[in-house]
């Protein structure tokens, strides 16, 4: 299986246009060493042609555009490789690129039905694109862990839905009171090499489900949104959690790095990183912390084989 990271960044990107963060003006100023990350997005394919998207991102024109792979082959006039998307929530950083579709459409989209009923309410999404060329066709995604499901193009992957503790989007009916489906993640199974990827760019909570897929993967590309779970309280610009918001902190007895240790992964990866984590700037205590204990951090472009 191949993996591309299209976006390692979380809602706002790395630098937020509005943020002069240390990270965000360090990068504007060119005072860090840290890299630009576009919004949270990757793509998966079992043969280099057919493409899955994951989450579609406000970034999604740029990302497209630098990416060769997803491109069509030569001589087709317009086209593209993706062949179907997934999506693991209804937060406007996985999918607002939808909009962007719009010119490629129809397309297959696969999500939750309370997914769906966010996009088709508070954020008409698949309502509004009907009008384009057939619009966003919508295929069911089951909150059962055991309900593969396979992707038109997903060649010998196999897919299954994780359930995750997270939250819904400010808009949404369901913030701050989440039912099963408003935050999935994925396990991703190549059947034909056996290899396992877990993807799970919003969880604040080790649940036993984490914890199996966790046991089960060969990769994970893990929530890593915030280094704190005071970090956005502390820098003055919310009151509220990073667990408040759906993402559990990084550090911390409680957090991301503790949790991995415990598990024999071939590749630990934290994706989904805001501007605010510290950890972006490469010459911080909070990224040698991170790879003395092995673990990588997304970026833009990072290519992956399973
Ligand atoms: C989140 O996962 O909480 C988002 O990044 C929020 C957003 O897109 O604004
Ligand atoms: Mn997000
Ligand atoms: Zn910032």
């Amino acid at each position: 299986m191949q993996i591309l990271i299209l976006g390692a960044g979380a809602g706002g990107g790395v630098p937020q246009w509005n943020c002069h963060c240390d990270v965000c003006a360090g990068i504007r100023h060119k005072k860090i060493n840290a890299k630009e990350r576009t919004q949270s997005s990757i793509a998966i394919s079992s043969d280099g042609k057919d493409w899955i998207l994951i989450n579609a991102s406000p970034d999604l024109r740029q990302q497209i555009n630098h990416e060769p792979k997803l491109w069509p082959e030569d001589g087709v006039k317009r086209g593209t490789s993706i062949t179907s998307i997934i999506l693991t929530d209804s937060q406007i950083d996985h999918t607002t690129g939808l909009l962007t579709l719009r010119e490629g459409l129809p397309l297959p989209v696969h999500c939750t039905d309370v997914v769906y009923e966010d996009l088709t309410t508070g954020f008409p999404l698949f309502n509004m694109l009907k009008h384009w060329h057939g619009g966003l066709q919508r295929r069911v995604i089951e909150t059962d862990h055991t309900a593969a499901f396979k992707p038109e193009g997903c060649g010998t992957l196999e897919f299954k839905p994780v359930v995750l503790e997270s939250n819904a989007p400010p808009y949404s009916k369901y913030r701050d009171n989440i039912v099963p489906g408003n935050n999935i993640g994925l396990k991703i199974t190549d059947t034909e090499t056996n290899k396992v990827l877990f993807y799970a760019p919003g969880c604040m909570q080790a649940s036993p489900l984490v914890k199996q897929m966790l046991s089960e993967a060969d990769c994970v590309l893990f929530d890593g949104t915030l280094w704190l779970d005071d970090e956005m309280i502390s820098n003055g610009f919310s009151d509220r959690l990073g667990t408040q918001m759906g993402h559990m902190p990084v550090n911390g007895e409680n957090g991301a790095i503790a949790m991995l240790n415990e598990y024999d992964i071939e590749r630990k990866i934290l994706i989904h990183i805001n501007n605010t984590n510290p950890v972006l700037n490469e010459d911080s205590s909070a990224y040698e912390a991170l790879t003395k204990q092995s673990i990588e951090l997304a970026y833009d472009g990072m290519e992956i084989t399973l």
